[in-house]
């Protein structure tokens, strides 16, 4: 039974600054207890409020290491670049700020092989991820399609793989990289945030249906042993 509590807020302010604070929470209790901190941020449109309120804080940047939880196969000059967001916000405090995409590529398996062998070289767990949910369930970039049963049941130690959606989203119509279900799962904190009525139902409904859900964000979650904490606003 999945563990998760969620936290809703009355609006999108209130909402990214109990975002931002929860992050900088975990990475500065990592940098406490170990003296640097491994996170996994998402992509899309949700984080971007928040990354502007937690590059606010006074964190030791330079001990942080920031990957994206997945990234589309574009180039860093991409507007759909997760990688480039996370970047602009972060590199100037002086993180390290971790690309698992490789250049621009067309064989997204073998991209897939390529961010899994950066991602091999990592003071692994990480601290946390940090996922958002697609309208259609999608989380990171486990998305319906041909790759969904590899990224749900590739070995613990496979940490990503290259997915090709299908059908492809039309926010961002392209292959991409993505944290395998194992590599989420090993996070010693596993945080959620989105927005929408719509979002929440499709959660709700993951959370409920757990291993049988019909969705890839339930069928992730489904083996999580940590509690997860679920921001919301409407
Ligand atoms: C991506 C994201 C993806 C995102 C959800 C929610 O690269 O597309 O990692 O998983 O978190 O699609 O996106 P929004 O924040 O735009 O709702």
């Amino acid at each position: 039974m999945i563990e998760a509590e969620w936290w809703d807020y009355d609006d999108e302010a209130e909402f990214a600054e109990a975002v931002a604070g929860d992050v900088a929470f975990i990475i500065e209790s990592a940098l406490d207890a170990r003296g640097q901190a491994l996170v996994a941020f998402p992509g899309g449109s949700t984080p971007a409020p928040v990354f502007a309120l937690l590059a606010k804080k006074p964190l030791k940047w330079k001990n942080v290491t920031i990957i994206p939880g997945d990234d589309r196969l574009v180039p860093v000059t991409d507007k759909l670049s997760n990688v480039a967001m996370i970047g602009k916000a972060f590199l100037p405090l002086g993180a390290r700020v971790l690309p698992i995409a490789p250049a621009e590529t067309k064989d997204y398996r073998m991209a897939g092989k390529a961010a899994d062998a950066r991602l091999a070289d990592l003071h692994w767990p990480p601290d946390l991820v940090w996922l958002g949910v697609g309208d259609d369930g999608h989380t990171a970039s486990i998305f319906p399609g041909p790759d969904l049963d590899e990224a749900l049941n590739a070995p613990k130690a496979r940490r990503a793989i290259g997915v090709m959606p299908d059908p492809l989203p039309a926010d961002a119509p392209v292959p991409r990289v993505t944290l395998t279900r194992a590599a989420i799962l090993s996070a010693r904190a596993i945080m959620i945030a989105l927005k929408g009525k719509e979002k929440r139902a499709v959660l709700e409904k993951a959370i409920k249906d757990g291993p049988l859900s019909s969705v890839p964000v339930g069928r992730v979650l489904a083996d999580a042993e940590q509690p997860i904490d679920i921001h919301w606003c409407a």
